[in-house]
């Protein structure tokens, strides 16, 4: 039997099973996973427990939920519990190759005063769209995984490769002590692994599906200062003390200007020159400015074209601004003087940037532009994690069955991107299993991942379904 052929029959499998994939996805998003809230972390937890019961009944092997220990600092309770990677198999037979799947259970907060249409934790279906977080990061596409190896099983299909499946609940937190457990079961639990394919990425616009070779990384930092012993007064401290928030402004508005160009020494002399035949590559992506205004719902583009707008988002580094912890927030006017704010910041890193190096940079910087400002209150600035930027060559065999599934579904060639976003994990799976690793995505470009009323397409999550499943039987022949 031909793939195609083979391929027939569970794709009408899979239109049958519409209705319960997407009750599988509304019971999935129905947890609140927020691993960036340490107040939900129970919620992680339960996440995985669910994962775990979907695999039990999808007959996995092998199931184990590794636990990582404590969160390191910094963190409010001390004794936080990381929640477990969750590992299972499906099939072990030595003539298959092997592959594994990476996804995340762990989602952006979210809140209904953010200014979502309806409750972000209950799945809904408008206009062909189902809203709800996680829906298209990283819920939908974890779950497309599951969904297709449950249409081959209904049909008794054999999987066309030994999968396996590796999950986790920290990726939106920098995947906390997942490195260390990749290269712990390199030889163990993922021995023998030949390829690795991760679907947590968009396509790049609304039309055209696309294949993934690389990311940016993102170290993220904060910046602590504080002073006074509590909150004070502004008509009776203000103009007599220095204020730690006065402090923070100054020393946080010198390291960006606003068209975003990065003011710190040496952190873009380490970013690698283009060369004639990556500017070559910009031309042939289908792409534009207005598809980037409709996606960030504005005209607030720093670049016209194409070719600058795609740059700044895949190969230079860029700083952005996240947040005080501490500051005065709500509505109304408060005259207060915050005793201690905490800025937070984060630089997307490509090649050739140096970690370490970066964060010795940044962090001497804002030290000697404190100790500039003479102010006798204290100032430590550190890392909160880091995860490294990841390019690859999309030419081998894991591509080209990419290439095949993509065209059959969407009966359209896939164009090859980078992306901006980062998974910190990816470059760590190259190392330590010294395989390839494919980013297959499931949704679109306007998708509204992070942001309020989060969605995915009917037809991205259902397609993207049969995207998966021939990518094995291609990547499988
Ligand atoms: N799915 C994203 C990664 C991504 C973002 C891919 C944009 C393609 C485009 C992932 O869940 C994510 O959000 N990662 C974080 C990682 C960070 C906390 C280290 C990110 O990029 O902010
Ligand atoms: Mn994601
Ligand atoms: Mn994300």
């Amino acid at each position: 039997m031909t793939v195609e052929e083979t391929l027939k029959p569970l794709f009408e499998e899979i239109n049958r099973l519409k209705p319960k994939f997407i009750q599988r996805l509304a019971d999935a998003v129905a947890i609140p996973s927020v691993s960036g809230d340490e107040s939900l972390r129970p919620e992680v937890f339960k996440m995985s427990q669910f994962l775990k019961s979907e695999l039990e009944s999808l007959g996995a092997s092998d199931i184990q939920l590794k636990p990582l220990g404590i969160q390191p600092p910094p963190v409010v309770d001390p004794k936080l519990e990381l929640p477990p990677i969750v590992l299972a198999r499906f099939g072990s037979d030595p003539k298959k190759k092997t592959l594994l799947i990476y996804g995340h259970y762990d989602v952006q907060p979210a809140l209904i005063e953010d200014g979502w249409n309806t409750d972000p934790f209950k799945l809904i279906e408008v206009n062909d769209k189902l809203y709800g977080r996680g829906s298209t990061d990283d819920k939908g596409p974890v779950i497309g995984w599951l969904n297709s190896i449950e249409a081959h099983k209904n049909l008794g299909i054999e999987l066309p490769v030994n999968l396996v499946c590796c999950f986790e609940g920290m990726e939106e937190s920098g995947s906390i002590g997942l490195d260390e457990l990749v290269a712990a079961e390199a030889n163990a639990y993922f021995k023998g692994v030949d390829t690795v394919c991760i679907s947590d990425n968009y396509w790049l616009g609304t039309k055209k599906p696309v294949l993934t070779y690389g990311l940016r990384g993102c170290n993220y930092y904060q910046v602590s200062i504080k002073g006074p012993g509590a909150d004070l007064h502004s008509g009776i401290f203000g103009g007599v003390i220095h204020e730690p928030m006065t402090d923070l402004f100054n020393i946080m508005s010198t390291m960006v200007d606003t068209s975003g160009k990065i003011l710190i020494p040496g952190v873009n002399e380490m970013v690698a020159p283009v060369t004639e035949k990556e500017a070559k590559l910009y031309e042939n992506i289908e792409f534009d400015v207005d598809e980037l205004n409709l996606a960030s719902g504005s005209n607030t583009a720093i670049y016209q074209t194409k070719k600058d707008i795609l740059m700044h988002r895949w190969r230079y580094p860029s700083l952005s601004i996240h947040g005080i912890e501490g500051a005065f927030y709500g509505g109304g006017a408060k005259t207060v003087i915050p005793a201690k704010v905490i800025g937070k910041f984060s630089i997307r890193t490509v090649p050739d940037m140096d970690s370490k190096t970066l964060d010795k940079l940044v962090i001497d910087f804002l030290n000697e532009k404190f100790k500039a400002l003479g102010s006798p209150n204290t100032c430590v600035v550190e890392l909160i994690h880091d995860g490294a930027y990841w390019v690859s060559d999309p030419y081998n065999d894991s591509f080209e069955a990419a290439k095949k599934a993509t065209k059959l579904v969407w009966n359209v060639d896939p164009d090859l991107t980078r992306e901006g976003g980062s998974i910190p994990i990816t470059l760590t799976f190259e190392e330590q299993l010294k395989t390839n690793v494919l980013l297959l995505p499931m949704g679109k470009g306007d998708d509204g991942a992070h942001s309020i009323n989060e969605k995915i397409d009917v037809a991205n999550y259902i397609e993207g379904v049969k995207t998966l499943s021939a990518y094995l039987h291609y990547y499988g022949a």
